[in-house]
């Protein structure tokens, strides 16, 4: 079975509820009406009994066994019944057998008033039964009544609560759809607008139609969803952008390149010296390709991540000697220094890549004859790598910006330098991967300090301890 509509189930619930307690609510109405109708039946039989037993007291009533009556129930019946069960007179009845059992008629004779059902083959009927008197001995003075006259009242009242019934579901179901209809309209207009965004602009808002807190609230949280997607997509389609544009630069220079190359023949020295501008251009067009593809994969959550136990201070150390040479080209001073170390839960590569994108930058950032320091230290329960410089610093209305992808505070030389923007964009995300923050503290001409912090590998272990 498909999905049924909302509208379509809050109606049937409803109705059957409904349903449910008009049915209980017409039982006991039924059941309070019959015991009325049974108690002034019984009255009035009572009143009946009592004015017979006034005339039997001095024999009046005769015992003639109903022989010149009728031999059919009449409306209403009378019989004299003795002590030991025999019958002394009778009337309006069409056999003679006492209709009260030995049981009650002692009941009767103790003075007791009883009054009871009785049914004899076709005839439903009521008795009641008052003790009297007959020629000085206690006889039990008993009328009754056939009861269809009181069924017949019975079921004409429950017909009548059976028509209310039904009017009254009809009514509920018509009444129901009027209301839910009216409540879920907002609904069926939001879904409406909503696919009309999706398809089209995704930088429309869905308009606040009904006041209620709920549909406000739905309304809010699709507007937010719609802004976070429009952001994603906008963000999505500048990095594309940026990345065609990164592309196009190396490509333009390699072409040239080779397009003057091949403008008149050269000699041996010439040619090498071409190869070797179109090899760093080609290399400049792979790593651009690798970062590209490692966003791509983070933002997809794609990021294979290898994490094992590591040694800041070997990472650190790694990334050291890389990058002297480096350094020593530059003529700027570098330094490494392990304060304390700290085991990190961390995939060791990409650490490495991190650290490296940062230190790469304070070289590059960095005039000739200042310095650049690392520093590895354990704080508490983190670990932390410091790079800091004494270079170019880095303006304040930048320093939020040099995080977000191709951002570089100077287009020109950054890209002389080889720079692409990705490489912080890169350590944001591979840090963040970890689970640790990259702050910055900087300066304008007078030097940035990066700080990266990462959960020490002790600390996590005791925080799944918790955890459990
Ligand atoms: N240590 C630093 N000193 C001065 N500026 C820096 C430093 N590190 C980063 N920057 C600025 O941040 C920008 C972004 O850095 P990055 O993402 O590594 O890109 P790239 O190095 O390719 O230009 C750089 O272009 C540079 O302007
Ligand atoms: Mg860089």
């Amino acid at each position: 079975m498909g999905p049924r509509s909302l509208r379509v189930n809050l109606i049937l619930w409803f109705t059957l509820i409904f349903a449910l307690i008009l049915a209980l609510s017409d039982y006991v109405t039924y059941r309070v009406l019959h015991g009325v109708l049974v108690a002034e039946l019984d009255s009035s039989l009572i009143s009946i009994a009592a004015e017979h037993r006034a005339s039997v007291r001095d024999a009046a009533l005769s015992v003639d066994s109903g022989s010149d009556l009728p031999r059919q129930p009449t409306p209403h019946f009378i019989q004299l019944i003795d002590s030991r069960g025999h019958i002394l007179a009778q009337n309006g009845l069409a056999d003679n057998s006492s209709v009260l059992s030995q049981d009650q008629i002692d009941r009767v004779l103790e003075g007791n008033v009883v009054t009871a059902d009785v049914k004899r083959g076709h005839f439903d009927g009521r008795i009641a039964a008052i003790k009297g008197e007959r020629a000085g001995e206690p006889v039990a003075v008993v009328t009754g009544t056939g009861t269809e006259r009181l069924s017949s009242r019975a079921s004409r009242i429950a017909l009548i609560l059976l028509f209310i019934d039904v009017v009254a579901v009809a009514a509920s179901i018509a009444g129901g759809s009027l209301i839910i209809g009216k409540a879920l309209r907002p609904v069926d207009h939001i879904t409406q607008r909503a696919r009309q965004i999706g398809a089209g602009d995704l930088r429309q808002r869905l308009e606040y139609l009904d006041s209620s807190t709920e549909m406000v609230h739905l309304t809010a949280v699709l507007n937010e969803m719609f802004e976070k997607l429009q952001r994603l997509f906008e963000s999505q389609r500048q990095f594309v952008q940026d990345a065609a544009h990164e592309i196009r630069s190396p490509l333009a220079a390699l072409r040239c390149r080779l397009e003057v190359a091949l403008r008149q023949n050269r000699d041996a020295v010439e040619y090498r010296e071409v190869l070797r501008g179109a090899l760093d251009d080609s290399n400049r067009l792979s790593e651009l390709a690798d970062d590209l593809f490692l966003l791509a994969r983070a933002d997809s959550d794609n990021l294979a991540m290898d994490f094992r136990e590591v040694l800041l201070s070997d990472v650190v150390s790694s990334v050291h000697s890389l990058l002297t040479p480096i350094a020593e080209a530059r003529h700027v001073s570098f330094r490494q220094n392990i304060e304390s170390d700290c085991l990190v839960y961390a995939d060791r590569d990409r650490l490495h890549q991190a650290f490296r994108n940062v230190a790469e930058n304070a070289l590059k950032y960095t005039p000739p004859g200042g310095q650049v320091t690392v520093t590895v230290r354990a704080v508490a329960d983190e670990g932390q790598v410091i790079v800091e410089d004494t270079g170019i610093g880095i303006p304040r209305k930048d320093q939020k910006k040099i995080f977000d992808r191709f951002y570089r505070v100077d287009r020109a030389r950054s890209r002389s330098d080889g720079g692409t923007g990705l490489g912080l964009a890169i350590t944001d995300q591979v840090i963040r991967a970890h689970r640790g923050e990259i702050e910055l503290e900087s300066d304008a001409g007078h030097g940035s300090k990066f700080t990266i912090r990462l959960a020490s590998a002790t600390s996590l272990v005791d925080a799944a301890v918790v955890d459990d």
